[in-house]
This record gives C-alpha cells, sequence and structure tokens, in this order.
C-alpha cells in the first residue's frame, strides 16, 4: 500500500477576493505579513498541487493524507481555492484523510462558521466514533486488516498576533490513550496524522508560541503504540525523528509548496510496517530521493 503525506500548502488568493468582513484583528497583521514576505514563498502553489496530484497517480498512490495548512488566513475563498486545488490529489483509491492546520482554524469565525468542514468535512469521517472526544476527535480510519489512521485536531484560533501554538484538547488526548489501547488498533500499523510537530528537527521541544503546548503528553500517549509513525507538518522543514522511549517514527513532512524548501513522504506499508521516502520537487516536477529511504516497521 502507497501513502503520500504532505503538508503546508498554503494556498493564497489575491486580497481583494476577501470580503471586507474577514479583515479583522489578526488577519489585517497576517495579511500584510503575507503581501509583504511570505507570499513570495508560495507563488506557483497551484501549479505545484497539479504537479504532486501527477505525481500521485504516476506512483499508483494508494491514499493521500495531508495534514493542515491549506491556507493563509482561514476565509472561505482561500477554503474554496484549496478545495479545488487538491482535488485530483485527493482521488486516491483508499481516499483522503486530512486534519485542519492553525492557518485553517486562524481566528474564531472559522470555527462559528465550521467552515474546515464545509469544505473538507468529506473526508473527516470516523469509522469508530465510540472512542472519540465530545467533540468528536480524533477520527480513526480503518483500512483493510493492518492499518488504521488516526486524525488528531490540534490546531486552535490563536488570535494573538504572536502566537501560533497548538493544543490537543484534554479530551481528545483521553480518547487518544482509548484508540492506543483498543483491540480494533492497536494490532494494526497505525498511522497518527496531526498537523504540529512533536518536537523540533533537532529533538528538542518546540517554542513555546509556536509549537504544541501538551506535546509531551501526546509523546507518553504514543509511547504505547507497538508499530506505527506520526505524520505532522506546521515546521515547514521535512524530518524524520526517533525519540527514545517512543516506538514510532516521526516524520515531519514540511511544506509541499514552499518555494526552495518543498517536501513530502511517501510510506509503502506490507503487513507489518514498511518503509518512507522522501520526496522534493525538481523545478516541474515531484520526485523521490531514493537513496534515503528508511524503515518505520
Ligand atoms: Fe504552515
Ligand atoms: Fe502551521
Amino acid at each position: 500500500m502507497r501513502i503520500l503525506h504532505f503538508s503546508d500548502i498554503h494556498v493564497d488568493v489575491s486580497p481583494h477576493l476577501v470580503p471586507f468582513r474577514d479583515w479583522i484583528g489578526k488577519r489585517l497583521v497576517g495579511g500584510a505579513n503575507h503581501i509583504l514576505r511570505r507570499g513570495k514563498h508560495f507563488r506557483r502553489t497551484r501549479e505545484k498541487l497539479a504537479a504532486l496530484g501527477a505525481f500521485a497517480d504516476e506512483h499508483e498512490i494508494d491514499l493521500a493524507i495531508c495534514t493542515g495548512d491549506y491556507t493563509i488566513l482561514g476565509t472561505e475563498v482561500e477554503l474554496a481555492a484549496a478545495r479545488e486545488a487538491v482535488e485530483p490529489i485527493t482521488k486516491r483509491p483508499l481516499g483522503y484523510v486530512t486534519v485542519p492546520g492553525n492557518h485553517d482554524v486562524y481566528l474564531h469565525d472559522t470555527i462559528r462558521e465550521r467552515r474546515f468542514d464545509k469544505y473538507f468535512g468529506e473526508f473527516l469521517r470516523n469509522d469508530l466514533p465510540d472512542l472519540a472526544s465530545a467533540d468528536g476527535w480524533p477520527l480513526v480510519r480503518l483500512f483493510g486488516d493492518h492499518l488504521a489512521v488516526v486524525a488528531v485536531r490540534s490546531a486552535r484560533p490563536n488570535p494573538q498576533v504572536w502566537r501560533s501554538s497548538g493544543m490537543i484538547e484534554p479530551g481528545e488526548l483521553a480518547a487518544m490513550q482509548r484508540i492506543v489501547r483498543d483491540p480494533r488498533v492497536r494490532d494494526r500499523f497505525v498511522i497518527v496524522a496531526t498537523h504540529y510537530a512533536l518536537r523540533r528537527p533537532d529533538g528538542r521541544p518546540d517554542g513555546r508560541n509556536h509549537g504544541l503546548e501538551n506535546a509531551e503528553a501526546m509523546l507518553t500517549a504514543l509511547a504505547e503504540l507497538p508499530r506505527g509513525c506520526v505524520l505532522h507538518g506546521h515546521i515547514h522543514e521535512r524530518f524524520r525523528l526517533r525519540l527514545p522511549g517512543v516506538r514510532p517514527t516521526i516524520l515531519g513532512a514540511g511544506s509541499a509548496t514552499h518555494e526552495g524548501e518543498e517536501g513530502f513522504w511517501m510510506l509503502e506499508l506490507d503487513g507489518d510496517g514498511g518503509s518512507a521516502t522522501p520526496g522534493w520537487f525538481d523545478g516541474k516536477g515531484y520526485r523521490l530521493d531514493t537513496a534515503e529511504t528508511v524503515s518505520i516497521s
């Protein structure tokens, strides 16, 4: 089974397409920052996503997983544009699994209006809702007899300009503990997909205003998993991490579209485990670096 993991595509739209009512609070600062500084890194995003769709077809990807940050400011026009841009990638035989990133739930209006659900709700199904929190997370998807994908929501609105940190709600973390112990899940290879990194590429905790606030509690819950891996985004650098006492390999996809930093992972799974191969962008299309394939069994 082949799985494509990508993240942080940050599809933007021309600012004049964003309705006047959306230009509030942090969005004014974030929008200006994007226009003046960050935007240049994501200019070819749509073209790159078309190329990533072609890659997925060519490599016969069975399942695609995106760990969020589809947009810059969490506006409806951006979510609609991103949904359209990833459409070819979602058309996999086993489907598509995703979670929102902090940019997709930028301010509280995104939650109030359920904007992410409106555009990506069809990919937020749950095969084991009895294990979820009262809010319905995490989502568990069972594929065949050997694979479970657990989608964990770690992003929340951050109205403060200086903060882009995340948190897994306590109820969801408790549900996570139930999930990793449940016999319907724990005998499988378990892929945990979430937006926030559990650690930085050097293995140290991420900063207080940028990282996942309860990353250590999540690592404790994951330590019980006998076989699996963690897929995440948020840090725009593709990397792999093994931590003492935690069996699952941690794979950060970086950003699939950040100019000059493009990255992703392709996983190949058999019954008990498999391998992960990093991918990159050569200016025209996405390619695999097969010399860097690692075991994730
Ligand atoms: Fe991002
Ligand atoms: Fe992020």
